[in-house]
């Protein structure tokens, strides 16, 4: 009967709304529901045409009917497709996944529109892949908490599992709000997304944020304008990464790592272009190409029982090139400093001295590119 006084809860709130009372009840009400913009109306909560059920497993609850009046179809403003109004219920033991993809199907339709993960759920979906393309200006705004269906330490090590929310084929697109992720990789960025705008996401227990693992099975990816800012990653084995293959091709180029508080991570900043899940790949003579890689304000502490905080470690075949780093300060939770961050064949600048500093950055550009960068 919960669900049922959620409901008419939402219900009564659509009507006060509906009267055009003041938006200040509403946000009281539930939290970050949405106000819009400009501040003066809101935005409508439920998807412009029914729900999707949440799929064929049994052990999902029925389809909900829509928990608010349609927008009207020229209402300002994003429109608003909420996870609960697909079936998710957020309380951290019933599988939200069907319910998510339900949401980010249909959002993907409609062009500069919000799939919202409201605060106060715990959500748990399984290993997702998002995937577009989509309709320009999606944004996926997570206020609530997400989960993965176990502690990540029990999933196989297949890289699909260690994926766990796998962003793919986007063009510009913005993930942001105010919640946590809790997960294996807590973001991963694929192949085929560009103009992707990361904002303010909180990563706890996980690998971080990735742009990767790409240039798997000699795949070409291309990957560009990628800008994560205003995130916290604590209590990590890896902060913000890039991951590549060996046997790749492709290009991943304009990416900004900026305002990023890290606590307790392990390998806080890391390029790995010999990403091989087995410790068998061999080397190959050609690689996805890095270029344009800045970590600007990035601060916080190391947890350094295994290495160096910074790791570039570029592919033989094609160098990285253009790496900045601006405010970079990252000191140890406990412990000793350790200062012998590690680059190879890794070029770009210091624009202030880091911490640690990085001396193994090399000045300019390689005298050779090789004949093996695809500039996609
Ligand atoms: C996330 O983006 C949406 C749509 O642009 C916006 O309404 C919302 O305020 C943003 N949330 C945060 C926490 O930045
Ligand atoms: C980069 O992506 C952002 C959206 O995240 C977009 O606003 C901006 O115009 C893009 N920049 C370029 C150079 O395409
Ligand atoms: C620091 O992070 C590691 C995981 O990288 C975790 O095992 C450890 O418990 C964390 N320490 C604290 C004090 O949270
Ligand atoms: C691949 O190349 C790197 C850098 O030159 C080297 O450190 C590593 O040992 C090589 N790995 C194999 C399997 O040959
Ligand atoms: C270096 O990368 C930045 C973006 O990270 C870009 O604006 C700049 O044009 C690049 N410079 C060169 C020489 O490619």
């Amino acid at each position: 009967m919960e669900h049922c006084s959620y409901y008419t809860f939402v219900i009564l709130i659509s009507i006060i709304l509906s009267q055009h009372f003041t938006n200040v009840l509403f946000v009281e009400g539930r939290a970050h529901y949405h106000k819009k913009k400009g501040g003066k109306s809101l935005a409508p909560s439920s998807p412009s045409y029914a729900p999707v059920p949440s799929g064929d497993d049994p052990s999902s609850p029925s389809p909900v009917a829509p928990s608010t009046p349609y927008p009207s179809p020229d209402s300002e403003g994003p429109c608003i497709f909420d996870v609960t109004s697909f079936g998710a219920v957020g309380d951290g033991s019933n599988d939200d996944t069907n319910a998510f993809q339900a949401a980010w199907k249909a959002a993907c339709a409609v062009e500069s529109s919000v799939v919202l993960v409201p605060a106060r759920g715990k959500f748990m979906i399984t290993s997702s892949i998002f995937s577009g393309p989509c309709k320009p200006g999606l944004v996926l705004q997570i206020d609530g908490i997400l989960m993965p269906p176990e502690g990540p330490d029990c999933w196989p090590e297949s890289d699909s599992k260690r994926q766990w929310l796998v962003f793919y084929r986007l063009n510009d697109f913005t993930l942001n709000g105010t919640g946590t992720i809790e997960g294996d990789d807590c973001i991963s960025i694929g192949p085929g997304c560009s103009d992707v705008d990361i904002q303010g996401v909180v990563c706890d227990h996980s690998h971080g944020i990735s742009i990767g693992s790409l240039g798997v099975h000699n795949s070409r990816s291309c990957v560009s304008n990628i800008t994560v800012k205003g995130a916290l990653i604590k209590n990590s084995d890896n902060g913000v990464r890039i991951k590549t293959w060996q046997g790749g091709s492709g290009t991943v180029s304009d990416i900004s790592f900026q305002d990023i508080q890290m606590e307790n991570t392990t390998n806080s900043i890391i390029i790995d272009q010999y990403y091989c899940l087995t410790k068998a790949c061999r080397n190959e003579t050609s690689a996805v190409y890095l270029s344009g890689v800045t970590y600007k304000n990035i601060k916080g502490t190391y947890n350094n029982v295994r290495s160096a905080p910074i790791h570039f470690a570029c592919s033989d075949a094609v160098p990285c090139t253009n790496i900045t780093m601006s405010e970079v300060e990252l000191l140890p939770a406990q412990g000793e400093l350790v200062d012998d961050p590690f680059c190879w064949n890794a070029y770009g600048i210091q624009e202030t001295l880091s911490i640690p500093p990085i001396e193994c950055l090399q000045d300019g550009m390689p005298l050779s590119l090789g004949e093996h960068v695809d500039g996609c």
